[in-house]
Order: structure tokens, then C-alpha cells, then sequence
């Protein structure tokens, strides 16, 4: 390579370039190109066309990507810490998460995957996520028996456990075909991951739930990192920044957009809930926090408490 050629960033995702992540992982390769033209070139590879969500992170040891949003769902053999994100009902909605993001709590968890060489540089928003199923789920017992798809993360299998369900644990870019196919007949994502994976065209019905959150990390590789010139660093981090906030500005517009377009397409019967019901499984769920509460820890499940109003 010529001494002077730009250092190559590939920034690999799971998710479709029209929903936050997507959209956020483009705006940083058009701002490096206007700014950074010839010193750092990003190279976007979204929908798991370079690798999915079961490889990536040992694609960012190995340094054949640079840069990953996973969700937080993602994290737990690096971290027991982020499980804290999985926890259903703990944050009372997006802005409360928005808010814990800036507490100093928030800001040292970025730092927790450190020990495997894991640099976290910001929080990516996506949205509070929805049931959807193949029946109507409007009560916790509703879910009983039903597979649903899940993220690898042990809080969310025991979340769907709480309710009497079979949590399955799926690559995100086999979704669709599983619920098309049968092989789970439910599954939990929020309206742009529903709509960008045309998950509701097999999935009849959709419970605004609001029940947890699908939050990211953008990380990259410590020591790649750190191997790039403190000015090259510097201006990169500026512009992550900048990324940072429109992603987490528009987020919920998209995610809004999105909940439109889905039940403008009719596939879908929306279910909403009483504040009675979501209670009835908010209770029913809320168990699980015990469950990790030691692995997370107290103070920081309290600590992210205090963000709701
Ligand atoms: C999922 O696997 O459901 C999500 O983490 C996908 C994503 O990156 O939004």
C-alpha cells in the first residue's frame, strides 16, 4: 500500500440502510468523504452482506471490520453490564433512555467491554420494540407456548420464558425467513426493523408493547484505534459526534414513519393495550430484573431508574 493511501474503515451492520443505524452508518461515510478525502475512507456494508451478527465481533478482533453498532442484546459474553439494556420496562421510553445515556454511569459502560480490546465510542438509538405474532397478544398468557425469536442475550430468554413462551435464538438476518417458514411464531423488534425486514407482511399481529428497548454501541477495535494519528482520531471522533446526534435526534421520527407505513399496508392488526394490560405484563416480566440484578448490578439498575419521570 502507498504511504499515503487512506487508512479503510468498514463499517459492517445487520440492519437495512433506510432505519436509524442504516441511515447513520451512510451520514458517517458522506461526512469522512466531504472532510477526510484522502486521509480515512468508510466503507458501509449493511444487511450482513460482509458478515452477521454471529461473526462480527470476532471479525473486529481479527480487524477485517473497523467500526459495529450492535444492539446491546449482542454484548453479553464481553459484558455482563450491558445486560442492563435488556431489562423489559426499565426505561419508561426513548427519551428516558436518551437521557440516561449522558449520566456519567452511561458514559463509564462504554468502557466495559475494555478488557477485550472493545473501545466504545457512542450510543445509536433505535426505538422501544413491539411483540408482533401470528395470534393476538394482548395478555401474558397469550404468549404461552409460542416460539419467539430472540437476540442472543440470556435476559431476553428469560423474559420470554417469564411469560411462558419459547425464547429461540436467531441471526437477525434469518428473521423473516423463520417467521415466514413457522420455525418461531413471534418475535419482538422495533416498527423500522419490522417494516425494513417486511416482517409484518407474515406477522398478522402487532402489539404496541413498548416493553424494552433496541439500543446500540458503536465500537470499534482498541488497538486499530488506537494505531491511527492522534489529529486522524481526533477529527473522526468529531464527526462520530456529530453522527451521534442526528441518529439519536431522528430515531423516533423513523421509527413513527415506520409504524405508519406498516399499518397503512394493512398486513397487520395493531393491538393496543389498557394501562391495565401492559401492567399485566410488565408484572409479569419484571421478575427477570431480580434474575440479573447481581450480575449487572444494583447501583447501575438504580442509577438507571432515575431517568424516568
Ligand atoms: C436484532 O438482531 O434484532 C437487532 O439487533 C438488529 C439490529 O441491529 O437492529
Amino acid at each position: 500500500m502507498a504511504a499515503d493511501a487512506p487508512i479503510v474503515i468498514k463499517f459492517a451492520h445487520v440492519v437495512a440502510d433506510d432505519t436509524p443505524k442504516g441511515k447513520g452508518a451512510l451520514l458517517l461515510k458522506k461526512l469522512v468523504e466531504e472532510r477526510m478525502a484522502g486521509k480515512i475512507k468508510v466503507e458501509v456494508y449493511p444487511n450482513s452482506t460482509l458478515v452477521g451478527d454471529a461473526e462480527e465481533m470476532q471479525a473486529l478482533f481479527d480487524n477485517k471490520v473497523q467500526l459495529l453498532a450492535p444492539s446491546m442484546s449482542k454484548f453479553a459474553p464481553y459484558t455482563k453490564k450491558l445486560q442492563l439494556f435488556d431489562l423489559p420496562f426499565l426505561f419508561d421510553d426513548a427519551e428516558a433512555l436518551q437521557r440516561f445515556q449522558k449520566r456519567e454511569a452511561a458514559r463509564e459502560l462504554l468502557r466495559s467491554m475494555a478488557a477485550h480490546g472493545v473501545y466504545g465510542l457512542a450510543y445509536w438509538n433505535n426505538g422501544l420494540k413491539q411483540l408482533s405474532a401470528t395470534t393476538a397478544l394482548r395478555k401474558p398468557i397469550d404468549a404461552s407456548g409460542l416460539a419467539f425469536r430472540i437476540q442472543p442475550s440470556p435476559v431476553l430468554e428469560s423474559q420470554f420464558a417469564a411469560v411462558g413462551a419459547k425464547p429461540v435464538v436467531l441471526p437477525f438476518a434469518k428473521v423473516y425467513e423463520s417467521l415466514k417458514g413457522g420455525v418461531v411464531q413471534g418475535a419482538e423488534n422495533p416498527w423500522s426493523n419490522i417494516l425494513s425486514q417486511n416482517m409484518h407482511s407474515v406477522q398478522p399481529y402487532i402489539t404496541e408493547s413498548n416493553h424494552g428497548v433496541l439500543d446500540y454501541m458503536l465500537i470499534t477495535n482498541n488497538d486499530f484505534w488506537l494505531s491511527m494519528p492522534f489529529a486522524v482520531r481526533s477529527e473522526l471522533e468529531g464527526i462520530i459526534l456529530e453522527v451521534t446526534q442526528a441518529v439519536n435526534r431522528e430515531a423516533a421520527a423513523v421509527n413513527r414513519r415506520d409504524r405508519e407505513r406498516i399499518l397503512a399496508s394493512g398486513s397487520s392488526q395493531l393491538i393496543t393495550l389498557t394501562p391495565e394490560e401492559r401492567q399485566a405484563w410488565r408484572e409479569q416480566m419484571l421478575p427477570v430484573w431480580k434474575t440479573y440484578e447481581a450480575e449487572i448490578g444494583a447501583d447501575l439498575i438504580r442509577a438507571a431508574m432515575t431517568v424516568n419521570r
